[in-house]
């Protein structure tokens, strides 16, 4: 059990039960109920501590929108990592955990004027600018509060990331940012140079999602600091902060091989070293943006495990308590992820088995063909890998289904993270019409 997707602490007990964070599985469904996310600390504060590590002289921002729960954005807060949000919502939750303003960065291709304004209110320290017409509203709100928006150009910069086209955002035809090869990025530089209360000061550009190499991310440093150049030479004006955006993939399951921290952190800033030299530029304070490989890996899911059903010759499929309404990611983007027996050794003979949801929808996978032992059982306790990011972030409660609790494990200690909803959280919004 220990290496491959799985947390960090990850182990196996003397009964084969399987320990995270020194605490068994079983104890957890026992006191905590299940489905169940539980995140390992230990590893969850590694990621972050290796991120610092492996980018230095760098700034490392934690894209919330992949678990923006307050007790998961205060431990990347301790850890050092700036936040980014990318929503109202977003950006209530970090200040609500405490996350001081001028470390923030707001986030959005469609940001309304109010949360705009909230922003401006709160004191944000960046806002990325994705559009003309913000440009325009933030120097009206701006203005009113007699402030200036510190901000970023977010650039569209046209390289294709070779990942799932819902997570793809850098190519030319995308809903996010300013058209480098549109001649949209200088358009909005020119509009933004005469604002009085907007100061452009860097810019942002996120390629994507997911993704396994480092050339993308190189390739991605090369654009934008030759615009930067270029904007120097037509404009004369030096940007000192470079935002490459997020997107490094993680491991889902023993067969996913993303690239360690340290060596794309290397890579990256290599490349930025190289491209200033060579076009003569002063080195920007380069910020990266990860969510995913921050609270990913750290997290599993629990899960018990209900009925099953072998049709002989076809598929066997075990059902278990919950699904894609705690974990939409094998639905939406044919995600895999790795699944294990949690609550017992077997030495069973492994046979394939489709393991789903409890939701009425055939697309309610949580894996297809996992090899789990031949005498899985009703009760038995399944733990899927690497359930923190996009997961509770995009849940959903799809056949009133109360979302699951979380529970952070630390050295044989338990914390609650999330509480699980009830069916009176699940009617509190409803109004009667009788
Ligand atoms: C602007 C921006 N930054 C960062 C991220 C984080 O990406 P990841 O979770 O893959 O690191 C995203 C994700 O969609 C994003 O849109």
């Amino acid at each position: 059990m220990p290496g491959g997707p799985w947390p960090l602490t990850a182990d196996r007990d003397a009964d084969g039960v399987l320990t995270l964070g020194g605490v068994r599985v079983t104890d957890l469904a026992r006191d905590h109920g299940t489905p169940l996310w539980v995140v390992d600390e230990h590893d969850l504060r590694e990621r972050c501590r290796r991120y610092l590590a492996g980018f230095p002289g760098a700034e490392v921002t934690y894209a919330s929108k992949a678990w923006p729960t307050v007790g998961v954005l205060q431990l990347v807060d301790e850890e050092g990592l700036w936040i980014d949000v990318a929503s109202g919502g977003e950006l209530h939750s970090a200040l609500v955990a405490g996350v001081a303003p001028e470390r923030i960065i707001l986030h959005g291709n469609n940001k309304s004027e109010v949360e705009l304004d909230q922003a401006l209110e709160a004191g944000v320290g960046r806002i990325v600018v994705d559009s003309f017409v913000e440009l325009e509203r933030l120097e009206r709100l701006a203005a009113a509060r007699d402030t200036t928006a510190a901000v970023w150009l977010r650039i569209t910069p046209g390289i294709d990331a070779h990942t799932h086209e819902y997570v793809r955002t850098g190519h030319d035809d995308a809903k996010f940012g300013f058209t480098l090869s549109l001649g949209l990025a200088d358009d909005a530089l020119a509009a933004a140079l005469p604002l009085e209360h907007v100061a452009v000061v860097g810019i942002h550009a996120h390629i994507g999602s997911q993704i396994f190499g480092t050339d993308p991310f190189i390739a991605n440093a090369e654009v934008t600091l030759d615009l930067l150049a270029r904007w120097r030479d037509e404009h004369g004006i030096v940007l000192s902060e470079l935002n490459l955006g997020g997107g490094m993939g993680i491991r889902y399951t023993h067969e996913d091989h993303p690239v360690e921290v340290a060596r794309y952190g290397k890579a990256v800033l290599e490349a930025v070293e190289e491209r200033c030299a060579a076009i003569d530029y002063p080195r920007p304070t380069v910020f990266v943006e990860p969510g995913r490989a921050i609270v990913g890996p750290s997290t599993v899911t629990l899960y018990r495990v209900g009925t099953i059903k072998p049709l002989p010759g076809l598929t066997t499929w075990v059902s278990v308590d919950g699904g894609m309404s705690d974990n939409i990611r094998p639905a939406l983007y044919d995600a895999e992820h790795e699944v294990a027996l949690a609550n017992r050794r077997s030495d069973a003979e492994p046979r394939a088995v489709t393991v789903v949801g409890k939701h009425c929808e055939s697309g309610d996978l949580v894996r297809e063909h996992a090899p789990l032992p031949g005498d899985l059982a009703i009760d038995d306790l399944l733990v899927v890998a690497a359930t923190g990011a996009y997961t509770e972030a995009m849940a959903s409660n799809y056949n009133r289904l109360p979302r699951p609790a979380a529970v952070l494990v630390r050295d044989g200690t338990v914390r609650e993270l999330i509480r699980r909803e009830t069916y009176d959280d699940l009617v509190r919004r409803d109004v009667p019409v009788r």
